[in-house]
């Protein structure tokens, strides 16, 4: 298979937070990439623009660690490096002041496409969009990209669509989860929209029910002053896990084209019902041997705030009613695994009788690591003496179907940043998805807040608490083990 690369037009890219933690982690490494794969067409050039005072050697200094640090095949490309380095330019600024706005304006190209990446405080945002426009630099090829989180309740995110959308359209705004850039991700939409197979079994006839995993075995590490703030209801399932349901439940759009997928998407969340708080789990991690515990780790003794949630949620709408999707997501788990699966029914009559024992397939997508599918299939166990049955899988690991070159899966900041360029929204979230999400979400947080709700603790790297498990348990389902 030969991947088809096709540059982008040419850009000006301005990163706003040019020295942060996502520039250094992602959105630098992620470039370079893309340039190495000769994806950065014509003469693109990437601004940093950041409160440090350092000049453009400085911060290609800057870049060449970060990249050599989180790009693991940066060695193989030094003479590329160099090239990619003279695209990098570097300008002081004020988000709140007026140093370095003009010296801004005087960098970046009218006559080619300006991406500006807010990778900020969200409260710097409307700052940086009155500046922007002030200083002539919100033209009609232009687009900002605005990371989560994205408010953290329906007022703040609808406040800050307003602020947004005062200087800019909303087909300039890209708002990432970056859920939506990683290949397997898309691929549900492949699995889903390109295969006859499942598409006629998918819905609440054939379907008993569905269980999104997104285990983490990393704690909070240095984020804990955010993420104690946040817990995993809105770090984790208000858009990213949100983002898989919609995937997996949405209608098929009639196109592959932003507002098309985005439409459906729409559709599923406001379907969804509200979650009573009995139909939910909330735990934190306690310390085990050198590992210390989430409250440790963000320095409140008291702290409530969880950091793995798991839920029963229901959509209602002709195609799902009837079928619980399980959601939970926690960090400090006992692996990193996530994946989707999709339980189907029992044979509605079994033709081999009581002592066949009962089978169901099982579609499993894993979504990271080992990306790949698999379908438990029920065959007859070999052998004399009767008709036993066995489940036994159809797996399939994309490395190994697509050969280790084409299973080398771009990072998703790559994929999300070309598309920018590209001016394609499809993987982006649309205000309105991202407020019926905090619409959702928030009755569920507030009523934590108002019974001030304990979470229970959970070893570190277990499975979080059981009484998880009890959520399954009780409707005579259980969670699939998910291993890496
Ligand atoms: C981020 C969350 O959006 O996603 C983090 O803020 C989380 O807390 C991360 O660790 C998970 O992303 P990934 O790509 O490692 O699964």
């Amino acid at each position: 298979m030969v991947s088809r690369v096709i540059p982008v037009e040419t850009f000006d890219l301005v990163i706003f937070g040019g020295t942060g933690d996502l520039a250094r982690r992602k959105i630098l490494p992620g470039l370079f990439r893309r340039f190495c794969a000769e994806q950065m067409g014509g003469d693109s050039r990437i601004v940093g623009a950041a409160r440090s005072e350092m000049d453009r050697d400085a911060y290609r200094s800057f870049a060449r660690e970060a990249i050599a640090e989180f790009d693991p095949d940066a060695a193989g490309h030094e003479t590329h490096l160099e090239t990619f380095l003279d695209r990098l330019d570097y300008v002081t600024i004020d988000a709140r002041g007026e140093t370095g706005w003009e010296d801004l304006a005087a960098l970046v190209r009218p006559e080619v496409i300006r991406a500006f990446y807010f990778s900020v405080a969200p409260s710097l945002f409307g700052d940086l969009a009155e500046r922007l426009h002030r200083h002539g630099m919100d033209c009609d090829n232009c687009r900002v990209v605005v990371e989560k989180p994205f408010g953290r309740d329906l007022e703040s995110a609808r406040a800050l669509n307003r602020t947004i959308a005062t200087y800019f359209d909303e087909h300039q705004i890209y708002r990432i989860d970056h859920y939506l850039g990683k290949e397997t991700v898309q691929n549900l939409m492949a699995i889903r929209f390109g295969n006859m197979l499942f598409e006629p079994l998918w819905n609440s006839q054939y379907v008993d029910h569905i269980q999104i995993t997104v285990a983490e075995e990393v704690g909070v590490g240095g984020r804990g002053e955010y993420y104690d703030r946040a817990g995993a209801m809105r770090d984790m399932m208000q858009n990213h896990m949100m983002q898989l349901l919609c995937l997996i439940a949405m209608e098929p759009p009639a196109k592959f084209e932003p507002d098309a997928v985005r439409d459906e998407k729409l559709k599923v969340i406001r379907a969804l019902d509200h979650v009573p708080s009995t139909d939910i789990v909330r735990g934190q991690y306690e310390g085990s041997g050198d590992c210390p515990g989430y409250r440790h780790q963000v320095g409140n003794r008291d702290s409530n705030t969880e950091s793995f949630v798991a839920l029963r949620a229901h959509i209602s709408n002709w195609r799902w009613a009837g079928t619980p999707f399980y959601l939970r997501t926690g960090k400090r788990l006992r692996e990193r695994a996530s994946e989707i699966a999709i339980v189907f029914k029992d044979a509605p009559h079994s033709i081999f009788g009581a002592e066949a024992g009962r089978h169901r397939n099982i579609l499993t997508i894993r979504l990271q690591p080992n990306e790949g599918i698999e379908l438990g299939v029920t065959i007859k166990e070999p052998g004399p003496g009767g008709m036993r049955l066995i489940d036994v899988p159809l797996d399939m690991s994309f490395a190994e179907a697509l050969g280790p070159e084409d299973a080398d899966f771009p990072d998703a900041y790559e994929r999300l940043i070309m598309d920018v360029i590209r001016g394609n929204q499809t993987l982006f979230m649309r205000g309105d998805e991202v407020e019926a999400a905090w619409a959702w979400a928030d009755p569920i947080i507030a009523a934590w807040e108002r019974e001030e709700a304990q979470p229970l603790p959970y070893a570190a790297g277990s499975a979080g608490p059981d009484d998880a498990l009890m959520l399954m348990h009780r409707d005579g389902r259980r969670w699939r083990e998910v291993k890496a």
